[in-house]
């Protein structure tokens, strides 16, 4: 990411939220604080945003993106997007999305978490490959492990298809712990199925993959993506 908007001051940013990678931003804002970064000139797009849970919400990735990146580094918020989850025309947000990127012309580098069955972004397994941005049923595995404790979490998310994803340059892809080993496993060395959405980055021509040893740990040794 760093060496991205160091090569390229405008890129064009695809950005995940998540446990995984808290690390990454912490870096970024640490290398902005050095002067190494300028994010004047950066514009980001997030994957995803919760439907019907309000931008201040604890849970909400516009908190998530404003605590942890945009407000520590000088982003210019109107060169921030993430999907708004309040809408009242869901269709017309979610067109609008893919055209910014395109107007932007397209995501230079798509940085991803995963889930533990395979989901990026919120795109679930099933998902068609063909899709783009638009609102998406949550399955309730997910719901249950990213609301853990609250009461009724939103049962629907606006994300980032999957062809708008692999359309994305350059993909880094940030998987860590033991949780996410099958996941992992079946990404790299299962077959392409869209009941593992991830298994498709495996036709992605630019993708890199940083795994730490417990999620790598189910891999073959001499696992390669082609
Ligand atoms: C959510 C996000 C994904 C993210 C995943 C993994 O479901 N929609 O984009 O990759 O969480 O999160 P974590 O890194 O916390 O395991």
């Amino acid at each position: 990411m760093t060496r991205q908007i160091i090569k390229k001051a405008d890129s064009v940013l695809g950005l995940p939220t998540g446990d995984t990678p808290i690390g990454m931003y912490e870096r970024l804002v640490g290398f902005y604080g050095q002067g190494i970064l300028d994010f004047s000139p950066v514009t980001t797009f997030n994957l995803d945003e919760y439907y019907g849970l309000p931008i201040e919400h604890q849970k909400s990735f516009h908190r998530y993106m404003g605590k942890r990146l945009f407000s520590k580094v000088n982003i210019q918020r109107d060169n921030t997007y993430v999907p708004n989850g309040m809408t009242d025309s869901v269709k017309e947000e979610c067109n609008q999305y893919e055209a910014e990127i395109k107007a932007h012309g397209g995501i230079d580098l798509m940085v991803l978490g995963i889930g533990v069955n395979g989901h990026i972004g919120f795109n679930e397994p099933g998902t068609p490959w063909d899709s783009c941005t638009r609102l998406v049923k949550l399955t309730e595995e997910t719901r249950k492990r990213e609301f853990v404790g609250l009461k009724d979490p939103p049962k629907k998310a606006i994300t980032m298809g999957i062809k708008t994803i692999m359309r994305a340059r350059k993909i880094l892809l940030l998987v860590s712990g033991e949780e996410k080993a099958e996941a992992i496993k079946k990404t790299l060395e299962g077959p392409i199925t869209n009941q593992v959405p991830s298994s498709i980055l495996q036709l992605h021509p630019n993708l890199q993959i940083v795994l730490d040893e417990a999620s790598a740990k189910s891999l073959s040794e001499l696992s390669e993506v082609s």
